[in-house]
């Protein structure tokens, strides 16, 4: 796919989606941050000449507007980046008694369901397109190595990014004959707001658990895969790991 069309990055007001809409904005593309946080949207939006959109991808009613509305702004997407997600750390069983049930679909809902949610609307789109070269759209999905490795605590998270990687084939085989390609990016451990939270110290023992290089990731680093993946068409139905060879250990 070209770089100079129409992109949708959700979460894109932080971390991982921030650095991806700043990476395909310095290439030409038109970027649309999709996200919760709308100040932070549009502050970034403002940076990089594109538009800022209060989102939250797990209700089709704001996903719907915020796509007519990228829509009007830009014409219709062809690379959509899904970042939006969130975490959280309970176990199944703790002294506080079993895992609240909220807790748990509320990280499928935002992870999982939203994604897919952002997936079949920003598709619906898409196949209407003409095509432009060999395909019509692409997208690209974040799990976690969470999905293969989850630690304790990560029963829901891990569900959610298990889920992300296990629709990626089906997903991308629903939508091969439409040619949209499907993608996704499995995150080890990337310095973001997230960790950034944690003191130096935290930081440092993280990355050290990093064969190599033993350090965080770089969002700019998700980003480039996000590039590579925008512009190599046999890239499809894939989950990709990028992660500096880490196998997370049970906590
Ligand atoms: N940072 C890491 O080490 C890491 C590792 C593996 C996977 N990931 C995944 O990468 C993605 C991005 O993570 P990040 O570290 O950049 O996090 P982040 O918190 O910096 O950014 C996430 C963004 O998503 C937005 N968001 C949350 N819920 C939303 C909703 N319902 N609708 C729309 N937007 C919503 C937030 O406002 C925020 O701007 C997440 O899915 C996360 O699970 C991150």
């Amino acid at each position: 796919m070209e770089f100079d069309v129409p992109a949708l990055i959700t979460g894109g007001a932080s971390g991982l989606g921030a650095a991806t809409a700043r990476a395909l904005a310095a290439r030409g593309a038109k970027v649309a941050l999709l996200d919760v946080n709308l100040d932070a949207a549009t502050a970034l939006a403002a940076e990089l000449g594109g538009i800022g959109l209060k989102c939250d991808v797990t209700s089709e009613d704001s996903v719907t507007a915020a796509l007519a509305a990228a829509e009007a702004a830009h014409g219709p997407a062809r690379i959509l980046v899904n970042c939006a997600g969130i975490g959280n750390a309970a176990r199944t069983v703790s002294k506080k008694g079993p895992f609240p049930l909220d807790l748990f679909n509320r990280v499928i809902q935002v992870n999982l369901v939203g994604t897919f949610n952002m997936i079949r609307l920003a598709a619906a789109r898409m196949v209407e397109l003409e095509i432009m070269g060999e395909e019509r759209g692409v997208i690209i999905n974040t799990a976690s190595v969470a999905a293969f490795e989850g630690q304790i605590g990560q029963a829901a998270y891990s569900a959610s990014k298990a889920g992300v990687a296990g629709m990626t084939l089906p997903v991308a085989r629903d939508l091969a004959q439409y040619a949209v390609r499907v993608m996704t990016i499995a995150p080890g451990l990337f310095l973001t707001p997230m960790l950034q939270g944690l003191p130096e110290e935290s930081q440092r023992s993280l990355g050290a658990q990093v064969p190599f290089p033993a350090r965080l990731g770089h969002p700019t680093e998700y980003a480039k895969l996000a590039v590579h993946i925008v512009e190599n068409a046999m890239l499809n139905g894939e989950t990709i790991r990028l992660d500096g060879a880490i196998r997370m250990a049970p906590r």
